[in-house]
């Protein structure tokens, strides 16, 4: 490896698997022997459908996606437009079966885990989009707030301090939650226990593909290519089939954010961002190289409990994270001053640790540990924070 090699620590859009990005190298002007870069290729063409239906293939197996009873769709937009999407279309489910039921009318609730800034968007959105539904009031309840609680985020209380609205007495039409929240380095070690009547939703933009899950406990499992699939620009949503609702019912909403419109499409209504999802792809791809989600939580375990142990043992530096709920992917830490955090920034720079500096609404210093990060380049930061420490501590 050349000495200018460069530590990519960035959230996102956040580094790719060095292979990955050699073999689109090698590919970009001809994909699959078809002359043509993948760009250039009709997304209606025999060569971008087995493109897509291998990208499919891929996440099923490596997700264990209960083929028969899920959909992938390929969306654009961002992550931050599932938020308005997962609202439109759940209500939209919701009040078919209140219609079904002989219960018009009636009032229908969304319940948020709000544990950082990425759930607090996407409560906030769906809050915003209360008034453009007609038929039912929506209500959209925060069981879990914990800036409200704690003052400041960093911690996930216990489920049974939670307060979950009671399907029996009220309808609900989903409980959603942010997986891992990129910002705060605040991560679910565990998947909430909820009525299995009421579709679970998360975002999983930032953890997407870090470790095993059991689709089977969701309704929806999403999140933006951008940190561990790919570059951005598409957006993966697994949705449980019973959930996909018929355009005509519910809500009025875009047709560019309806989930049946997409599945009964194949993620094909309009021209899909192809070159993005042969990336994801290809991320895909490498990923079963690896040996898959067993293998990579293996070593993205052992990357971030070796950062987390050394930060603990250290007086220079501090996790504002509760240990339980720590991320495994976004490692935010303080130093006793700002001061020193920017020479620390700097110091990083100058040895080729890129994109270390935390969100700009938190401050601080994140390293993004992603899959595509090898665990010798957590060795690397390691080593510089001792030293930094050393330096700074005398
Ligand atoms: C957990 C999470 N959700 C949603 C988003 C928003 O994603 P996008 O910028 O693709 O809309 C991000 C972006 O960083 C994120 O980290």
């Amino acid at each position: 490896m050349s000495s200018s090699y460069v530590l990519n620590f960035g959230a996102g859009p956040a580094k790719i698997p060095q292979p990955v990005l050699e073999k689109a190298q090698k590919e970009f002007l001809s994909v699959n022997g078809t002359g043509m870069s993948v760009m250039e290729l009709s997304h209606r063409s025999k060569p971008f459908g087995a493109i897509l239906e291998k990208t499919k293939k891929d996440l099923a197996q490596l997700m264990s996606i209960p083929q028969q009873d899920y959909s992938i769709l390929f969306m654009q937009g961002g992550a931050t437009t599932e938020f308005a999407s997962v609202f439109y279309n759940l209500v939209a489910k919701k009040q078919l079966e209140l219609k079904q039921a002989g219960k018009e009318g009636q009032e229908i609730v969304v319940d948020y885990l709000v544990t950082g800034a990425w759930s607090n968007k996407a409560a906030q959105e769906a809050e915003r989009l209360i008034p453009t539904v007609v038929g039912n009031p929506v209500r959209v309840h925060r069981a879990l707030d914990v800036k409200k609680l704690n003052s400041k985020y960093g911690a996930i209380p216990p489920q049974n301090e939670w307060n979950l609205t009671d399907p029996k007495t009220h309808n609900v039409a989903y409980v959603y939650y942010c997986d891992n929240e990129t910002v705060h380095g605040v991560e679910f070690q565990f998947v909430p226990e909820i009525d299995s009547n009421v579709p679970l939703v998360t975002d999983v933009s930032s953890n997407f593909l870090s470790r095993p899950v059991d689709v089977s406990k969701f309704g929806i499992v999403y999140g933006g290519a951008q940190k561990n699939l790919g570059p951005a620009g598409v957006t993966i949503i697994v949705i449980r089939n019973d959930l996909l609702v018929d355009l005509n019912v519910g809500p009025i909403r875009p047709l560019m954010l309806d989930f049946k419109t997409a599945a009964d499409n194949d993620s094909m209504y309009n021209t899909p961002p192809t070159f993005a999802i042969y990336m994801v792809g290809l991320t895909l791809e490498w990923l079963l190289e690896q040996g898959g989600l067993e293998a990579i939580n293996e070593i993205n375990n052992r990357k971030s409990h070796k950062l987390y142990a050394f930060i603990d043992a250290s007086k220079l530096y501090k996790s504002p994270v509760e240990p339980h709920c720590r991320s495994h992917m976004n490692v935010v830490f303080r130093l006793t001053s700002e001061e020193l955090e920017k020479e620390f920034l700097k110091g990083a720079e100058e040895r080729n640790m890129h994109q270390l500096k935390g969100h700009r609404s938190v401050g601080g210093i994140r390293a993004s540990i992603y899959n595509a990060l090898p665990e010798k380049d957590v060795d690397t930061l390691i080593e510089y924070m001792q030293e930094f420490e050393k330096e700074h501590t005398k």
